[in-house]
């Protein structure tokens, strides 16, 4: 199981999801049978670590931040199960991609996440809240 969480700039939401994920996985054993990374729609922090304050809200959590960005590509709806988009505006864009597969992509929190780029850093926690209850939703069902 391939999982890939995608945002627009690959260094707020997605990347925090994906650290979230991933630690709950490997806390609950099953880190090593499922695949997590982000991706962003577009190009704009390309090779960027992820943004300051989405480190620091993980390290208030105990949770380490992992990779760098990239952008979205055609082989991710071969090679992932399941494609969650963190607001309508990523779901439109990833579905008008050429090579797109619909049936692999949805609206994680069946909301849109809010971006807390803009927002300053109190954001950043409204975000990792919301973050980790889908988290822990898609963990139990995964079991
Ligand atoms: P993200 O947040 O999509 O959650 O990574 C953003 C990061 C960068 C920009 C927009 C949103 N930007 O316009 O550079």
């Amino acid at each position: 199981m391939k999982i890939l969480f995608v945002c627009l700039g690959n260094i707020c939401r997605s990347p925090m999801a994906e650290a979230i994920l991933l630690h709950r996985l490997k806390a609950s054993g099953l880190g090593d049978r499922i695949t997590v990374d982000s991706a962003g729609t577009s190009a704009y922090h390309v090779g960027e670590p992820a943004h300051p304050d989405t480190v620091a809200v993980l390290k208030r959590h105990g949770i380490a931040s992992i990779g760098r960005a990239r952008q979205v590509r055609s082989l991710d709806f071969l090679e992932f199960d399941r494609i969650f988009a963190m607001d309508r505006m990523n779901m439109r864009d990833l579905l008008e991609m050429k090579g797109s597969d619909p049936s692999r992509v949805s609206l994680f929190l069946g909301e849109d996440v809010p971006d807390p780029y803009y927002g300053g850093p109190g954001g950043f926690e409204q975000v990792f809240e919301m973050l980790e209850k889908g988290c822990l939703d898609l963990l139990a069902s995964l079991k």
